[in-house]
């Protein structure tokens, strides 16, 4: 069983990053800018937008964090979308999800300048990815692909069953994994909360992603044997003894699953770092199409 070691493989992509940017500093050129926009108090969200930023600080980008209340107007977060929009020193941006329940999350994604839309949620890029257009790629499934590459899994012709169709994680994961070339070319099966005997399904995998966001979901009588299994779960779970009160906690049962499988992620230190790392690479490659 091998480890897909996402926080090595984030840190690798960083120093990458980093090196990119000395070479923009050398010649003179502006680094890339990244803002992030998050209306409302929710805690996870704040942590991943300070992740964000200080992955930003570690490779030498400028970022701004554009905080807004949980009482902001679908108008107000408009207008700011526009400024950015407009803003030459943004190169790109991203509104963190989830928004609160007066905004209309579709129609904001749709106000993101398609050049400056680093999380790949406009639905120009959403097509453009599943048209096999070069473009952003939501930055959790490109972490995936990323890893997959990385470690030399094979893709082709392998049953690869995604589990769950959110717009962030499942569906384009689905999408990209059926797509020509490498990683892809896998025949997809998609469940979500609608599918039946879900058991007979994943226990045909020989790759299941879980984007479901229940703790211990996935229980090793699920899978078969040498499975590669990608755990894109992060739930907080209530735990006394942890120093913050909570535990991160993925879909999959590690502990007894990981016995089975040939490759997995671990939760944290899998998905998670790739997702921020990948938004990275979104962001200087936002910053090269500018200039
Ligand atoms: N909320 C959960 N994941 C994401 C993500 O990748 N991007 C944004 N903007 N919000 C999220």
């Amino acid at each position: 069983m091998t480890i897909l070691d996402g926080k090595k493989v984030s840190n690798d992509i960083k120093n990458e990053i980093a090196e990119e940017v000395k070479k923009m500093k050398a010649k003179g050129e502006k680094v890339p800018h990244l803002a992030a926009i998050i209306v409302g108090n929710d805690g996870a969200s704040l942590t991943y937008v300070a992740s964000k930023v200080k992955a930003c600080e570690r490779v030498g980008f400028e970022s701004t964090m554009v905080r807004m209340s949980n009482t902001t107007s679908e108008i107000e977060l408009l207008d700011k979308i526009h400024e950015l929009n407009t803003n030459p020193e943004i190169d790109g941006f991203i509104i963190q999800l989830p928004l609160p329940k007066q905004i209309d999350t579709q129609k904001v994604l749709m106000a993101v300048d398609p050049d400056k839309d680093v999380d790949g949620f406009h639905p120009m890029n959403f097509g453009k990815m599943a048209l096999d257009m070069s473009t952003f790629i939501p930055a959790t499934p490109f972490g995936i692909l990323e890893l997959l590459d990385r470690y030399n899994v094979e893709t082709k012709g392998k049953h690869t069953v995604v589990i769950g169709r959110s717009h962030i994680v499942g569906r384009p994961m689905s999408i990209l994994m059926g797509r020509k070339g490498f990683p892809g070319n896998s025949t997809v099966t998609v469940t979500h909360s609608h599918t039946k005997n879900i058991t007979q399904i994943t226990s045909q995998a020989d790759i299941i992603i879980s984007a479901l966001g229940v703790p211990n979901f996935l229980k090793a009588e699920m899978v078969k044997d040498d499975a590669v299994i990608i755990d894109v779960g992060i739930t907080r779970v209530a735990d006394d003894t942890s120093p913050k009160g909570y535990i991160i906690t993925g879909d999959v049962d590690f502990k007894n699953v990981s016995k089975k499988a040939s490759f997995i992620t671990p939760v944290p230190g899998g998905v998670g770092p790739m997702t921020i790392a990948m938004l990275l690479k979104n962001t200087l490659l936002a910053r090269e199409l500018r200039h």
